[in-house]
């Protein structure tokens, strides 16, 4: 597939990392070619750098992985390119909130209306997602959307980056659910002091 990662720090990184290794091909996108830091990500496979419309321009799914208060932005400078695409929303707003919405996916709902958005990648620590396997077993992800098509490919590259499973949280409605339950891993990880080196599990009688 061809991938626009929007935001390269800890999140885009490793995403990009992984499925770089997978066989994709990523299009990284960045505000400043001139002030681009994240060079290492050039030395994986089939990688290139962009501007944040050329990396969506090129791609058939874009994932977003900025701060929350940038979804309004974003959206401005992909809505050329979203249609007939797939948009994975992986922000969460734990300090800080897109202004006049509660998240990053409500905002990024109404400022792409007509696109095919979805929640994933926000619900565990950037570490699992550079390495989501633990004692030999792939560690789960979540999707929430009512994009059918973007929860086939959210779990798809779920899968391909390295993960057991990708559960179905449910659709639009349940978006903000998947934020808090990403706020819970960031409770027990962080606050409660368990560390960053854990995550979530479904297992069934
Ligand atoms: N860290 C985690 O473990 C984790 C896990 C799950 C979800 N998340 C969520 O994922 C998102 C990214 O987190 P992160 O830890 O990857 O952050 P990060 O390492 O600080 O990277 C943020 C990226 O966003 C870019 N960016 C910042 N403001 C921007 C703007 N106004 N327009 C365009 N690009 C902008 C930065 O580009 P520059 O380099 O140009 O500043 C950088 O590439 C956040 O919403 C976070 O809540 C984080």
């Amino acid at each position: 597939m061809k991938i626009a990662i929007i935001g390269t720090g800890n999140v885009g990184g490793a995403l990009a990392t992984q499925w770089a290794k997978a066989g994709h091909q990523i299009f990284l996108g960045t505000r400043d070619l001139s002030k681009f830091e994240d060079k290492h990500l050039l030395e994986n496979p089939n990688t290139s750098l962009h501007t944040l419309a050329d990396s969506a321009k090129e791609a058939e799914v874009i994932l977003i992985a900025v701060v929350p208060q940038a979804s309004e932005s974003i959206a401005a400078q992909i809505k050329p390119y979203v249609s007939g695409k797939i948009v994975i929303d992986a922000m969460n707003s734990v300090r800080t909130r897109p202004e006049g919405f509660n998240n990053s996916f409500d905002a990024l709902k109404h400022f792409l209306p007509e696109t095919e958005i979805v929640k994933c990648f926000n619900s565990t620590g950037f570490e699992n997602m550079q390495n989501p396997v633990y004692k030999g077993e792939g560690i789960d992800m979540f999707v929430a959307g009512n994009s059918v098509k973007g929860k086939e490919t959210a779990k798809k590259l779920a899968l391909d980056a390295g993960f057991g499973a990708c559960w179905d949280f449910g659709g639009d409605d349940k978006t903000a659910l998947l934020e808090a339950f990403a706020l819970s891993w960031i409770n027990l990880a962080i606050m409660q002091g368990h560390g960053r080196d854990m995550a979530f599990k479904i297992i069934r009688r």
